[in-house]
């Protein structure tokens, strides 16, 4: 519905666990604490049905009035996804140039965002929506709105990957089109309502990646009463 002269055509699902899929995590702690983000994968291609058990998850987070400030964008063919790394691509390098980084680290770092787009099989855009919001006579108020939609948005990304995770599939996350929403929307003609606000690449994992340390929870919790 969001993408020019394209309705969409989302089957919902039920949440269950597919038959002949490997069961990764028996309990929400494992799932939690299994996921993480992978930055290269096979090219294997994702089954529709995953990717829309995926964003069955996602729907059903918490929200600011249950207004459900999202909507996801689907790519998965080689031609779109071509046309969004190219356009993106001279944003990423006029940032990348700002922080006086020296061409050819600028080159490397544009290549490998570029192959990161291009050998995703599957690329899902979380978009910010905020027509259904609330509205305010002041800045304050208005924006404070936006924030509660942006961590909603956060929340319904979170619920996906661990979808994804308990799927068996892999999850990334980029937050490029944070930086230039226009571009994403001009380059997949979207609705220009929508605000693109990261890219999660999906699939199989080509490795496994290195965990990332987490701070110890006692450094975390400032103050328990
Ligand atoms: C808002 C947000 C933006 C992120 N942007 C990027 C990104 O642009 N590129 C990237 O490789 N990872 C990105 N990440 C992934 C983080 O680097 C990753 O979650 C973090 O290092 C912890 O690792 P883990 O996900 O494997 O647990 C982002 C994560 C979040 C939540």
């Amino acid at each position: 519905m969001y993408k020019k002269g394209n309705i969409a055509n989302v089957t919902t699902h039920s949440f269950s666990r597919q038959a002949g899929l490997p069961v990764r995590a028996d309990n929400l702690t494992e799932l939690i604490k299994g996921r993480r983000s992978v930055r290269k994968f096979q090219a294997q291609p994702v089954p529709r049905e995953l990717i829309e058990q995926m964003l069955e998850a996602a729907r059903w987070a918490p929200s600011p009035h249950g207004r459900q400030p999202w909507r996801f964008v689907v790519l998965s063919k080689a031609e779109p996804k071509a046309r969004l790394a190219e356009q993106m691509g001279a944003t990423w390098q006029e940032n990348l140039q700002m922080d006086g980084q020296d061409a050819e680290i600028v080159n490397t770092r544009l290549e490998k965002s570029r192959q990161r787009i291009l050998n995703a099989p599957a690329l899902i855009i979380p978009c910010l929506y905020l027509e259904d919001l609330d509205r305010y006579p002041d800045a304050k108020r208005q924006n404070d709105e936006t924030t509660m939609a942006i961590q909603s948005l956060g929340a319904a990304i979170q619920n996906m990957l661990l979808m994804a995770y308990e799927l068996g599939l892999d999850t990334g996350w980029m937050c490029a089109p944070l930086f230039c929403p226009e571009i994403v929307c001009q380059a997949l003609e979207l609705d220009t309502r929508l605000i693109p606000h990261a890219l999660i690449p999906v699939g199989y994992a080509a490795a496994n990646p290195q965990r990332r340390e987490r701070l110890p929870l006692s450094t975390l919790i400032v103050r328990f009463d």
